[in-house]
């Protein structure tokens, strides 16, 4: 095995806990313990007499039923709980894919979702998301890129980094592709019900039947992230199954504590979600504003769920001056304000992440336009 850098994450590992205003976090808004307990009367107490002994591989059963909770025709034991949504990517992987398969994947995406297939030794092809038509997928495109070694579709909707949403229709044709064709389908669904218009929400794949598998986790949507709980809902046995095996050999079991955390945020994960969206939709408004008032700087398609969206500066700001790297690169040095630069996502056309889940990203947002105006 041969994983090399992760892009992204390195280039977080060198700004995040040292710059002032993060403007292309991929989490909504966190919160302390005592906020978290405060949701739920006698939860602080049940907090301290938590049992520090190792827990259940597959998850706390209480905390499985909270999850199944989220999905429709899912029971707590097609639930196997891991340390963030990151474990999960890696364990399925391994579990499913061997030396020459192939996959498409969803792209540009989160590096490790096509990453680990490839130091496994499997072949991946771009399903690319087209900016001219609102980051979009083409479904009709599956028929030319399946091959006869294709095991997996892996899919990310809403996607990180465009805020992309695939329509109902498309996900039903995406489920049928892979039903027909004998593939698997990964959904990342890691920002779902974070959609603007929840009447856009898709089902999770997970209840679509035993080819999917769907990935979940508390980091995203709920603004959880230091609990590093993810999981998987699936309702494949075998899959299942040899991830349970292969989750011996990373953590075993998940943190007894983050458990119950978990367990508490997502049984009011209702409460969390309003709280967030609230954050997301009001900083829409903001950075609505900053791009109408800067036409010719920037080129914004606008989201339709998640915490983030995927503008393309135009060459006019750069003024014939190196590169969307160059020009983070300055932003963060002179105005303490980190943007994501979209090479972290093998993007090569000037486009970056920029991030919609955090209380400061007014003041973030004013420090950008002083820097633009200079
Ligand atoms: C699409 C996607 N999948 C998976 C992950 C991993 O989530 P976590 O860091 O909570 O493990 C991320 C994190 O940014 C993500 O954006």
């Amino acid at each position: 095995m041969n994983l090399p850098p992760f892009k992204l994450e390195r280039y977080f590992a060198k700004y995040e806990f040292n710059t002032e205003y993060l403007l292309c976090s991929s989490d909504c808004e966190a919160m302390s313990i005592a906020d978290l307990l405060a949701l739920e009367s006698g939860a602080a107490e049940k907090f301290q007499n938590t049992w520090l002994g190792y827990t259940e591989s597959q998850g706390h059963p209480n905390l499985r039923r909270e999850i199944a909770n989220i999905y429709e025709t899912i029971q707590p034991e097609e639930i196997l709980v891991h340390t963030g949504a990151e474990e999960a990517i890696y364990l399925f992987m391994h579990a499913v894919l061997k030396k020459n398969d192939h996959i498409i994947v969803h792209t540009p995406h989160y590096q490790s979702l096509s990453e680990v297939a490839i130091s496994i030794g499997c072949e991946t092809c771009a399903w690319p998301a087209r900016e001219e038509n609102g980051w979009a997928l083409d479904v009709n495109e599956l028929k030319n890129l399946i091959q006869l070694n294709t095991k997996a579709i892996i899919l990310n909707t809403p996607h990180n980094p465009t805020g992309y949403l695939m329509s109902h229709a498309d996900f039903d044709s995406v489920n049928q592709f892979a039903q027909e064709n004998n593939l698997l389908l990964f959904c990342d669904e890691v920002y779902r019900e974070s959609e603007y218009n929840p009447a856009m929400r898709l089902p999770a794949a997970c209840d679509m039947g035993e080819h999917a598998v769907s990935l979940g986790v508390t980091s995203k949507t709920y603004g959880l992230a230091g609990l590093r709980i993810g999981w998987i809902a699936t309702k494949n046995k075998n899959i299942y199954h040899d991830m349970v095996s292969l989750k011996d050999y990373t953590t075993i079991c998940n943190s007894a504590p983050s458990e119950f955390l978990a367990e508490v945020a997502l049984r009011n994960r209702q409460k969390l979600v309003a709280r967030n969206l609230g954050i997301i939709k009001s900083n829409l408004e903001v950075v609505d504003e900053l791009f109408t008032n800067h036409p010719d700087l920037f080129k914004w398609v606008r989201p339709l769920a998640g915490s983030m969206g995927f503008p393309k500066l135009l060459t006019s700001a750069l003024q014939g001056k190196g590169n969307i790297e160059d020009f983070c690169d300055n932003l963060v040095r002179q105005a303490g304000v980190l943007l994501l630069p979209g090479t972290m996502y093998d993007d090569s056309e000037n486009h970056f992440r920029i991030g919609l889940g955090r209380k400061n990203f007014p003041q973030a947002v004013e420090r950008l336009e002083s820097f633009l105006s200079k």
